[in-house]
């Protein structure tokens, strides 16, 4: 028994506002998380993308070639890529990621026991009704509907008479009933939902979260000014290679290892000369943009300042601005006295903790 499938990726995502299918959850694409969930089923995988650009290098197990206006125009691209040989042939939709590999395998054992073409479905929670002009018309009978996925499965010999038949539709199956083969039914999952707008993406993302602490004694010799997020206090500044600034170092530290990477310190060295008296803003901004490069955005941060001294309460808004001019995320900057209460309840020294989520 041999499957190819065909991963549809040439649209050109209108309603998510771009390609979709090359945003990025847990650092992936959806293209790449579509791939990896078909493999274990498939002897070959051709996936179609949109003209402009720059196909990957195919292998015999992973062929990309182009796509084509219309979706039934991508399938007929990627099915005659695909070539002859396969008994089954499965399209999927690159904006479906997390279709699962049981699902996958639902849809060829139904295939392999003689099905001529398969889609998996799931009924509608929701009550269903027709409605015209803003006017209910009908109340449908819920437990006959339901909302139909990808994969699709098809005996090849199926899918060449759908693909001959050059019709568009929004799905494959549709064109293979017009054409009066039965269409079976299988179980479908919440989980191959599909990603259209922008709002379906986030759901798909699970919060990750990361804690940053940081602490700098005073400067004994006063020293320069303390800076808090870049934003200047006055004398005695904080003991620190760089600025010493512990707001901007503690959000760093949280949204890297939120992000999964490793704290500041992995990133610069507090031994590397050139970082002598370094904008720790500048060096945040470079910690968001590894946090970027892996698929990340940053989606809250929350700042507690611990200070015996000097009056926070006054700048707090404006640290929060600094911080988001940054980081382009609204942040709440808090500040708390340690009561007298050890080191820096003495007053000899800033701490500060951050929880940063990302999305
Ligand atoms: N698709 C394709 N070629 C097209 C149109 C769609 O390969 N000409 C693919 C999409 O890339 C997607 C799948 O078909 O993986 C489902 O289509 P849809 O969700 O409609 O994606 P888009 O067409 O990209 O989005 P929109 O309709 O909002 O423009
Ligand atoms: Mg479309």
């Amino acid at each position: 028994m041999t499957v190819g499938t065909l991963i549809v990726a040439a649209g050109s995502g209108e309603r998510f506002g771009g390609l979709k299918q090359f945003e990025r959850v847990g650092g992936v694409t959806l293209l790449d998380s579509a791939i990896a969930h078909a493999r274990s089923v498939s002897n070959r995988i051709v996936v179609a993308l949109p003209v402009g650009v720059r196909l990957p290098d195919s292998t015999p197990e992973l062929v990309y070639t182009y796509g084509d206006d219309t979706r039934s125009g991508s399938v007929a691209n990627a099915f005659r890529a695909l070539g002859d040989g396969f008994d089954y042939v499965l399209i999927h939709d690159a904006a479906r990621p997390f279709a699962s590999e049981a699902l996958f395998e639902r849809v060829v054992a139904a295939l392999a026991r003689g099905c001529a073409a398969v889609v998996p479905a799931i009924a509608s929670a929701d009550t269903l009704k027709l409605v015209e002009q803003g006017m209910v018309r009908e109340t449908l009978d819920r437990s006959r509907i339901v909302r139909v996925q990808t994969p699709q499965g098809f005996a090849q010999e199926v899918l060449a008479e759908v693909v001959q038949a050059d019709r568009d539709a929004t799905d494959e199956a549709a064109i293979a009933e017009q054409l009066g083969y039965p269409v079976t039914v299988v179980a479908g999952e919440e989980l191959a939902a599909k990603v259209t707008v922008r709002s379906d993406l986030d759901r798909l993302r699970t919060p990750r979260v990361g804690l940053g602490f940081d602490i700098h004694p005073f400067d004994p010799d006063g020293g320069g000014d303390l800076i808090l997020a870049g934003e200047h206090f006055g004398p005695p500044g904080l003991v620190g290679h760089s600025d010493g600034d512990c707001l901007a170092h503690a959000v760093a530290d949280a949204i890297l290892g939120a992000a999964g990477i490793g704290g500041i310190g992995d990133l610069f060295s507090d031994t590397d000369p050139a970082l002598r008296g370094a904008d720790s803003m500048e060096l945040l901004g470079q910690c968001l943009r590894e946090v970027v490069a892996k698929g990340y955005q940053v989606h809250s941060i929350d700042a507690t300042i611990i200070a015996e001294r000097p009056r926070l309460g006054p700048s707090l808004g404006a640290l929060g601005q600094a911080l988001e001019v940054v980081l382009g995320t609204a942040v709440l900057v808090k500040a708390k006295r340690a009561e007298g209460l050890g080191a820096i309840g003495a007053g000899l020294g800033i701490a500060t903790l951050v929880v940063a989520s990302l999305l």
